[in-house]
């Protein structure tokens, strides 16, 4: 099967990630990588090594035992079946299990849970469940997207179904290989989490040459190429109707190439995430509270550099790039680098 490229390929007019990631030729292991690439040690502490994994690995399974004490009120059980954790419900008089597959987000943020609905119940549905684990609240509450309220039918009251198509969108954003036969998922032989190849295409040849051989296709090609790469995922601004892509926007601060794009720091720069981000580092390893990522181009020793009409000289996140609360316990970082309206508070 021929592999399609998407950055070459679709990326121009379309940033939804498919087709190679369904493909399943050309693939190296990923625990290659690390023989000859040092960027593979601090990788796997990165939200995107651990951003999907199965439900019955800890701290997933860790987590699913906490919920029958936290949520006790809602009739939902977990049980765990030979190391395997299902939600049961009763379909009339019978007691249906549904096997919890897939834990959603590396918990920097939140976990959601998901299951594979059996022909019986729907096809090859997905069941997103009704609870979120949230790091802040170290606790569960509603999923985002998710009904305040519950409903009265027994299988909606575990959460929301996703047919196929949907389904495969939530694993194209955090898995690296989604291989699909006759239209469905094969299950056993997703690569969970954004590892090496899903930024930097498969790489079977790559090591087979000892990483003599380069697919160009894969290279970077400019600046919006590289945005792009990190935007079908972040989301572009395309993606949005224009006129809710404005300052101050709660709704848009979550997708970080809509604000930022928007920046004078980046339409007047050469900039992309790269400035500021490592791939291959996790946000905590890079001390990444600002000074130096703005120092690279408002430095106090740079006389060609603009620098802070106010004179402040540090923690310039606060008023430039703040954090903002989400409608659930969450928080992003506001990417529209711009003057801030400080409400009539004088210098
Ligand atoms: C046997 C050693 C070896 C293995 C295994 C290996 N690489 Fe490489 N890789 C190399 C060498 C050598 C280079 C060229 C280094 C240079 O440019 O200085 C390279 C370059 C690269 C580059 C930069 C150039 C480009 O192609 O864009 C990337 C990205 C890369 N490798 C990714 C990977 C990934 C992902 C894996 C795991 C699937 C991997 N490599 C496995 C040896 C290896
Ligand atoms: C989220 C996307 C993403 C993932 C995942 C990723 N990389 Fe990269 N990688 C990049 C980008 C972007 C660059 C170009 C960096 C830049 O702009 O300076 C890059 C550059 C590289 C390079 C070239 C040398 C360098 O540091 O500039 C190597 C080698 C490499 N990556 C290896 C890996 C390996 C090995 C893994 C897995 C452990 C990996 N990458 C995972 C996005 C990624
Ligand atoms: C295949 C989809 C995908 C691509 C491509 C992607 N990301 Fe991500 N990214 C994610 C997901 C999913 C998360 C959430 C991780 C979690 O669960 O905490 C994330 C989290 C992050 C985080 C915060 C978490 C951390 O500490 O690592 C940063 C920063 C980030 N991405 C930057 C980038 C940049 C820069 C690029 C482009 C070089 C990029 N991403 C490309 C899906 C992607
Ligand atoms: C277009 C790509 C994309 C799709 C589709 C997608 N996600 Fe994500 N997801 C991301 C990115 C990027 C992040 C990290 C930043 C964020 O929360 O927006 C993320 C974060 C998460 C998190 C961690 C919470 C957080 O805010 O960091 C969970 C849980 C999650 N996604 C679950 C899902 C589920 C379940 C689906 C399918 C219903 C899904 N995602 C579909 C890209 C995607
Ligand atoms: C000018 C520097 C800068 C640039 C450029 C930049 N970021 Fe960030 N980003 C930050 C800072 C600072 C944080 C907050 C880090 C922290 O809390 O430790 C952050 C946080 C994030 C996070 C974590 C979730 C959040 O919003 O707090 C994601 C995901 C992310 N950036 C993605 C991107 C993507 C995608 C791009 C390119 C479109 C990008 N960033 C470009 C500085 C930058
Ligand atoms: C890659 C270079 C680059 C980086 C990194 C960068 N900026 Fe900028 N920034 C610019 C340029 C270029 C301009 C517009 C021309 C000027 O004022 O110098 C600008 C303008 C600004 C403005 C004025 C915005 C407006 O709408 O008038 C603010 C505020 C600002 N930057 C703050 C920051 C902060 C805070 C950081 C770090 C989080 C940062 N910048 C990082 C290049 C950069
Ligand atoms: C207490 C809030 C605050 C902090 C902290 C802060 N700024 Fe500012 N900054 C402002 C305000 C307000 C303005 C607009 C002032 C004015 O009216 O000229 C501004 C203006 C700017 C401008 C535009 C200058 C121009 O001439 O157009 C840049 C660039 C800038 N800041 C960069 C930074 C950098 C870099 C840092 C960290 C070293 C920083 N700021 C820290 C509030 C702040």
């Amino acid at each position: 099967m021929a592999v399609t490229l998407i950055w070459r390929g679709t990326v121009q007019d379309s940033t939804s990630p498919r087709d190679v990631i369904e493909s399943r030729d050309g693939w190296a292991d990923e625990r290659r990588c690390i023989d000859c690439h040092e960027q593979a040690e601090s990788f796997l502490r990165t939200g995107h090594a651990n951003t999907l994994q199965r439900a019955s690995e800890r701290p997933s399974l860790a987590l699913l035992e906490q919920w029958n004490l936290l949520l006790d009120e809602t009739r939902t059980k977990i049980n765990v079946i030979n190391g395997q954790p299902v939600v049961s419900y009763r379909d009339g008089s019978i007691e249906r299990n549904i096997s919890v597959d897939w834990c959603f987000g590396s918990g920097a943020h939140a976990r959601t849970w998901t299951g594979m609905l059996s022909d019986s119940q729907g096809a090859s549905d997905l069941l997103e469940l009704r609870y979120t684990w949230y790091h802040v609240i170290n606790g569960f509450d509603v999923t985002p997207g998710q009904p305040a309220e519950s409903g009265r039918d027994p299988l909606q009251n575990l959460g929301m179904q996703f047919d196929g198509p949907k389904a495969l969108r939530c694993f194209s954003c955090h898995a690296t290989r989604v291989p699909m036969q006759d239209g469905n998922i094969v299950l056993q032989d997703v690569v969970a989490g954004v590892h090496c190849q899903r930024c930097h295409g498969p790489r079977a040849r790559h090591v087979a040459s000892n990483g003599q051989e380069i697919d160009s296709d894969w290279e970077f090609h400019d600046r919006m190429d590289s945005v792009r790469r990190c935007g079908q995922c972040h989301r572009m601004p395309e993606e949005r109707e224009t006129h809710e892509i404005r300052p101050g926007n709660p709704d848009i601060v979550r997708f970080q190439p809509m604000g930022l794009l928007n920046s004078a720091c980046f339409k007047q720069s050469e900039m992309t995430c790269t400035t500021c981000h490592d791939p291959h580092r996790s946000l905590s390893e890079q001390d990444s509270k600002g000074l130096w990522q703005c120092m690279q181009c408002h430095d106090p020793g740079r006389p060609e550099h603009t620098l802070c009409s106010r004179g402040e000289r540090e923690n310039c996140l606060n008023c430039h790039m703040p954090k903002v609360d989400m409608k659930f316990p969450v928080s992003f970082t506001d990417h529209w680098i711009r003057i801030p309206d400080m409400g009539g508070k004088n210098p």
